[in-house]
């Protein structure tokens, strides 16, 4: 007899006889009546084991628990009592054979105490958490997404082109992980932060249109929406402008977002990186509610308050957003957005009110009235409303802001979860200042090429160059990004210069790429989406964990399986390899 997926038993099937197999998801026992909610993947269905009529499966199933695996054959018939809750809840199986297949040790948790579990202990037995509904779902949307983007790409004649994972380090800002070579020892092999360059020198191979769902590897800091090894759906095109990549993208979405009923409003709208640290205080803005940041130093530089007048005389800004109906926020509210400015570099936060048209700001007569009713005409600070204003270096004026933006939105139930807000930004710059290193860095990475418009200024203003970088951001989260690459080697080269990379150095570490150049390399650019997170946002998830089968903890570490692990030293001797310290102790940066 076949097997016949339970979930899929509706009033259709009355009469059949049916074998199903799965795991017990629940069992009530009512006298000589036994319910067993049998679950497989396709669902659950309930079936009924009665003593009197048919004793063989309720002596075979007598002490089954839950989660154990069992078959049972018998006859569906409608239920006296449907369930509506339930896909299958108009019928039930009455079981006239039933046998036992696998039986479980106590269990940690189950379906239904899952979530009262802790974290470490759900993904140290990730299988039974894995069998939870929702997770289910979520790797099953995952596999849907996979297939449609890869029939998409298909259809729009890109070659799906695998790139090595044992290579040289591919830079995109974090640190690699390294494999030891057993071969040749002292050398290694970098897993890759993503496939940039070969998808480069794909293009000068003549592909032209490359993608590729690749697995990436970096070592950073992780965070909800970061794990340490991640998928990318990584894309290159050649002879292309930004608008051909963006459109791309854009028809990328329109076939995907709609599998859970999102219909993307295409084309999206775009903005300048500079407008959108002005607006936002970020780069990847939320623009599924308003509390845009006004600028209030123009009329605030002289006012009676000193730490206006002297943001403003050091060349910062005094910056606010406007929280209607906040007025009357408490102490312990106001508090804590100081906390939050603060761990963004701001000194403080400090309010003004409009109580019935009456403006009142924190510190009493220092501001006139005038320069009251400008700052409020100027962040539409209207009746019962509440301004937060800092005052700051302007990218830490920006930084708090934007955060408070955040969290003051979701705070006052300003979210509006129905929509869903895709958007471009551009113009990044070129690099950023590293206080710390006292050096440049790519904003993008070394391949992004600069403006055309700013190449007369690389050398003499580097930090005001903007980049043909991009980013596609939804509801706030950066979903992806890409740039136009330079293609010529005399101006990567000069580009690696200002970064502080001396020529010697990138002959050594990107010899490669930069020879691929010197041999016909077409204009070209491309884009990198974050699969995972398009799969979170699409799953209505709150973490990449939540979308990943085996995900690792903010340490990188795998519970389950227990990598990383030590290695015996037979091992480590064979590739030539001491471990300085105790063996899996604490690295210099053991980040959590
Ligand atoms: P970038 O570094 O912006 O660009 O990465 C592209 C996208 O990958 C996702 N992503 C991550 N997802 C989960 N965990 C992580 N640790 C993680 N890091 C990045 C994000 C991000 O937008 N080579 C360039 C692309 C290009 O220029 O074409 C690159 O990798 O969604």
């Amino acid at each position: 007899m076949k097997r016949t997926p339970a979930g899929e038993l509706t009033r259709d099937a009355i009469g059949e006889r049916v074998l199903l197999r799965g795991w017990i998801d629940s069992r009530r026992d009512h006298g000589g009546v036994t319910f067993i909610d049998l679950r497989d993947r396709s669902g659950r269905a309930q079936v009924v084991l009665r003593a009197e009529d048919s004793p063989e499966p309720a002596v075979a199933l007598t002490a089954a628990r839950d989660e154990w695996v069992i078959e049972v054959e018998g006859e569906v018939v409608a239920r006296a009592a449907p369930n509506p809750d339930l896909p299958t809840g108009e019928i039930e199986v009455i079981a006239d054979r039933a046998a036992v297949l696998s039986t479980t040790r106590g269990l940690p948790f189950n379906s239904a105490t899952a979530l009262d579990a802790t974290e470490e202990t759900r993904l140290r037995y990730r299988y039974l958490d894995l069998r939870r509904p929702e997770l289910q779902r979520n790797l099953i949307l995952r596999d849907q997404i996979d297939f449609e983007v890869r029939r998409y790409f298909h259809e729009h004649d890109f070659v799906h082109i695998e790139t090595p994972i044992l290579t040289r380090s591919t830079p995109e800002g974090a640190r690699d992980y390294l494999v030891p070579s057993r071969v040749q020892r002292g050398s290694f092999y970098a897993l890759p932060q993503s496939p940039q360059i070969f998808k480069q020198i794909l293009m000068v191979a003549g592909f032209e249109r490359y993608v590729q769902i690749a697995r990436c590897f970096r070592d950073e800091d992780l965070r909800a929406d970061r794990q340490p090894e991640f998928t990318q759906v990584d894309v290159e095109m050649s002879f292309v402008e930004e608008g051909d990549i963006f459109e791309l993208i854009e028809g990328l979405f329109e076939h995907i977002f709609p599998l859970v009923g999102i219909e993307p409003r295409t084309p999206f709208p775009r903005m300048r990186y500079a407008e959108a640290e002005l607006r936002y205080g970020t780069d990847r803005p939320d623009l599924r509610f308003g509390l845009e940041i006004a600028d209030l130093t123009e009329g605030l530089a002289q006012s009676g308050f000193r730490a206006f007048q002297s943001a403003a005389a050091s060349g910062g800004a005094v910056r606010a957003i406007a929280v209607p109906g906040a007025a009357d926020a408490t102490r312990k509210q106001v508090d804590g957005w100081v906390r939050l400015a603060r761990q963004h570099g701001a000194a403080g936060v400090l309010t003004l009110r409009n109580r019935g048209g009456k403006l009142v700001f924190q510190v009493k007569d220092t501001l006139t009235e005038s320069e009251l009713s400008w700052s409020a005409e100027r962040l539409g600070l209207k009746d019962g409303g509440l301004a937060l204003i800092v005052a700051a270096d302007a990218p830490i004026a920006a930084a708090a802001l934007g955060a408070l933006r955040v969290a003051v939105a979701e705070e006052y139930g300003l979210v509006d979860e129905s929509r869903h807000e895709f958007l471009w930004i551009t113009e990044f710059p070129l690099v950023e200042w590293d206080e710390e290193d006292g050096r440049w860095y790519s904003v993008n990475h070394p391949f992004t090429s600069p403006d055309p418009r700013d190449l007369d200024r690389l050398e003499s203003d580097l930090g005001a160059v903007r980049a043909r970088g991009y980013d596609v951001i939804l509801n706030g989260v950066e979903l992806g990004g890409g740039s136009i690459r330079i293609h010529e080697p005399g101006l990567q080269q000069r580009v690696f210069g200002l970064l502080g990379i001396g020529e010697e150095e990138a002959e050594a570490r990107f010899g490669h790429l930069l020879d691929a150049l010197r041999f016909g390399a077409p204009p070209h650019g491309g884009i990198a989406l974050g699969l995972d997170r398009i799969v979170m946002l699409m799953a209505g998830a709150d973490s990449l964990r939540d979308v990943i089968a085996f995900p690792k903890t903010t340490s990188a570490a795998s519970l389950m399986t227990g990598a990383p692990s030590p290695v015996d030293s037979e091992q480590l001797a064979e590739l030539g390899i001491r471990v300085a310290g105790e063996p899996g102790s604490q690295g210099p940066s053991g980040d959590e």
